[in-house]
């Protein structure tokens, strides 16, 4: 059966990292027999140049019309300009909002082969294997009044976090639930001591936990977390946040990793079992890192990432389990062989171009 994959590379080094994803899956296709159609789409700055949108009609209908999307990055300093209507982050802020994809899941697992390419020691990092579960449709990122305007005492701008009962209860059940499938420890981070919507959303974990007895359940101050995290990374198997801070206690976890450009995640609309409802699963796999368009057209950026994130849309989206893990064995391989790109060379080792390294992780499939 042929299976429609949306690819919507982006801006700055996403297409270059794109690039790689797709020999690998090419790998994957002709190794085991399946057929990806590769459809791709226009979205952030480079949709906004073309047709003055970051996210045109067709690119959204195309996602719709998928059984998954991989998505790259967007973003630079072309667009950047304070004033600007829209944003190349609009595109996938709107993606996410459209199609429904509260639930962002952020694994941070940790390469033998890169222990010694952290800053942290190793022997803080040996057992760390967590998951950050990321409230992705609400929070910060979406309350309304979201506004910037200026009158006679000068310039102000205003952000809303707020949540309600129902979005906050299903994201921590999806953590919940993933917690019961791997170490039974729940982390959930607010910032309770101040903010009206983390008390709101501390009381509905806590009636959830009651559903999960077997789960062990704690709450740590986001401040306090980013310190913990630290200090003590294999403490922590689930961690379920507000969508801003998920979106930094995922930046600071790849530190863990050795580089942001090690992380992948994928954003979906409900969690196989739970959050039930008859539609299917609305899927979107990507980096956690951005555009980074200082690094854009040098060959340089890690595409491991974006290859990471393949190997869980094939997981997640298309029950291809053995296909996923050829590409995380494949990584592996590539990385004990000594291949690196520069962000990950600090250990020394062989660095290698971008799509070069696409070429190896793709040859040992
Ligand atoms: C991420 C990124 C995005 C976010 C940006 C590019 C809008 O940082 O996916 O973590 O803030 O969600
Ligand atoms: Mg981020």
């Amino acid at each position: 059966m042929k299976t429609k994959l949306a690819i919507l590379p982006g801006d700055g080094i996403g297409p270059e990292v794109m690039n790689e994803a797709i020999k690998v899956l090419d790998a994957v296709a002709d190794k085991f027999q399946h057929d990806f159609e590769l459809n791709f789409g226009n979205i952030g700055g480079s949709a906004i140049d073309a047709l003055g949108t970051p996210l045109p009609e067709d690119t959204l209908e195309l996602c719709k019309q998928s059984d998954a999307v991989l998505f790259g990055a967007v973003g630079g300093p072309k667009w950047d300009n304070p004033k600007a209507q829209t944003r190349p982050e609009d595109g996938i802020l709107e993606i996410r909002k459209k199609m429904k994809l509260f639930a962002n899941l952020r694994p941070v697992k940790i390469f033998p082969a890169l222990i010694n390419s952290s800053p942290l020691k190793p022997d803080l990092l040996k057992d760390v294997d967590l998951m950050v579960v990321r409230e992705l449709t609400g929070g910060l990122y979406f309350g309304k009044p979201k506004k910037r305007w200026s009158n006679t005492k000068g310039r102000k701008a205003v952000d809303t976090l707020k949540y309600s009962e129902k979005e906050i209860d299903r994201i921590v059940r999806v953590g919940f639930e993933l917690a019961k499938k791997r170490r039974k420890k729940l982390t959930s981070t607010d910032k309770a001591n101040v903010l009206a919507t983390s008390r709101l959303w501390r009381e509905i974990a806590n009636e959830v936990a009651a559903e999960y007895p077997e789960i062990e359940t704690e709450h740590i101050y986001a401040d306090n977390l980013s310190m913990q995290i630290i200090l003590n990374p294999a403490r922590f198997d689930v961690i379920v946040g507000e969508n801003t801070f998920g979106d930094i206690i995922s930046d600071e976890a790849a530190v863990l990793t050795g580089s942001l450009g090690m992380l992948p995640s994928a954003s979906l609309s409900s969690l196989p079992n739970i959050n039930s409802s008859n539609s299917r699963t609305a899927s979107l796999y990507e980096p956690i890192h951005g555009s980074a368009p200082d690094i854009a057209g040098q060959e340089i950026a890690n595409p491991i990432a974006m290859i990471l994130s393949a190997a869980m849309m094939l997981r997640y989206s298309l029950n291809l389990h053995d296909e996923a893990s050829a590409i995380e064995e494949s990584i592996s391989k590539a990385l004990n062989e000594g291949y690196r790109t520069k962000d990950i060379s600090k250990d020394g080792g062989q660095v290698v171009p971008t799509s070069r390294m696409g070429d190896i992780i793709a040859s040992l499939i």
